[in-house]
């Protein structure tokens, strides 16, 4: 299992891993911007479980002063459960740690069990709750957002 930085280079291979993911993915052009702002990272797990090239998941992070948030992280669905969202979340801690960033911040649906769990995991707590926030799908009800920190 192998996590590279990614640079803007890899737009294109976040945006359809996000794709992959998400009912409303975000656009190569979002994340090639995205990667271009400053204390914005990416890293990209080569787990080897499909070959020793294919990009299996990410984890997109934003920092600032001593905070920083997970702004997204997905792992490809057939890969799920073989550790690599845990892989690319203690690369995140460790090169964050190694900065100046002493509190790590993400929000979550709240009906994201896969999610919560992980989170959970790894030593993320509950900070904050915020009603309706998340409404993607107009054919559902709105769902809450769990915001969660965990220190460094
Ligand atoms: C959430 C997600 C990133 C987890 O990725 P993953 O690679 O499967 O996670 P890991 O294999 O590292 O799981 C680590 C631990 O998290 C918990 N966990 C992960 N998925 C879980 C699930 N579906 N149900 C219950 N617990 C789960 C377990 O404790 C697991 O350890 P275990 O497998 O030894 O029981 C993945 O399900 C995903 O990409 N989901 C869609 C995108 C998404 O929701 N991203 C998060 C947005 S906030």
């Amino acid at each position: 299992m192998n996590v590279f930085r990614a640079g803007p280079e890899h737009a294109e291979v976040l945006g359809a891993l996000h794709a992959l993911s998400f009912p409303a993915p975000w656009q190569e052009a979002e994340f090639a911007a995205l990667l271009q702002q400053p204390g914005v990272a990416a890293w990209i797990v080569i787990g080897g479980i499909v070959n020793e090239e294919s990009p299996e998941g990410f984890i997109l992070m934003r920092a600032a002063a001593d905070e920083a948030e997970v702004l997204t992280l997905a792992v490809v669905p057939e890969l799920r459960r073989k550790g690599l969202a845990s892989k690319l979340l203690r690369q995140a801690f460790e090169t964050l740690k190694a900065g100046k960033t002493t509190r790590l911040f993400l929000e979550v649906a709240a009906d994201n069990a896969a999610a919560c769990a992980l989170y959970a995991r790894h030593g993320f707590a509950p900070c904050g709750r915020r009603p309706d926030y998340y409404r993607s799908d107009p054919a559902k009800a709105p769902v809450d957002a769990i915001m969660m920190s965990r220190s460094l």
